[in-house]
């Protein structure tokens, strides 16, 4: 069985998703790999607890006792590698990870981002949608590269932006849709045979 990492850094509902997802019995719908470690750079995460309920291993490696964004980036490489994962999940990671990184998790990196990229990258996304007059949004899963929320999108979902929304309405609208898309995407590509 093939190893999928998830990094996190709060809720975790969309690492949740996959969780269910590779734990289904529906031979049409499993995921093509089990969860093997939750990484959160914060430990009062909320995700953490959610992963251990469902007894999938954690561990926590807090950004804050590291020297250096390079350091860090390393530690977390180590403790990646050491699964052997066929792909690396961020799902609500919020640190940025540098180029060195990304370089060697080449291919297997993958992220959601609550917007139509190449959209809105970055932080405060539902605001922006609601102060552009978009009358779209949704949520977009693509490869990671050095560039922020530039990597090549993978999938996608819309959903309406309704008169009156505010941002939390839009967010949780996008988010239902973040639960069908992530693990789409990453069943597709499990068994692509790329993975
Ligand atoms: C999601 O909206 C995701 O797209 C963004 O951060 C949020 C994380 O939510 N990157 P959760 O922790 O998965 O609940």
């Amino acid at each position: 069985m093939k190893n999928l990492v998830i990094l996190i850094s709060g809720v975790g509902s969309n690492m949740a998703a996959i969780l269910d997802a590779s734990r289904t019995e529906k031979w049409d719908e499993t995921l093509g790999a089990r969860v093997s470690l939750v990484i959160s750079n914060r430990a009062d995460a909320a995700g953490l607890e959610r992963a251990r309920v469902c007894q999938i291993e954690t561990a926590v490696l807090d950004h804050r006792s590291f020297p250096s964004r390079g350091a860090f980036d390393s530690a977390l490489a180590e403790m990646i590698e050491e699964q052997q994962p066929a792909l690396v999940a961020l799902a609500g990671f919020m640190r940025i990870l540098g180029p060195a990184f990304v370089d060697r998790f080449q291919g297997r990196l993958i992220n959601i981002h609550p917007s139509l990229l190449p959209a809105f990258p970055g932080l405060l996304t539902h605001e922006r949608v609601l102060r552009s007059g978009c009358r779209v949004s949704g949520a977009t899963v693509h490869r990671v590269t050095a560039d922020l929320d530039h990597g090549p999108i993978l999938g996608q979902a819309c959903v309406p932006v309704l008169s009156g929304d505010d941002a939390e309405q839009l967010a949780a609208r996008v988010l239902s849709q973040e639960h069908l898309l992530y693990p789409r995407v990453l069943r597709e590509l499990l068994g692509s045979g790329k993975v």
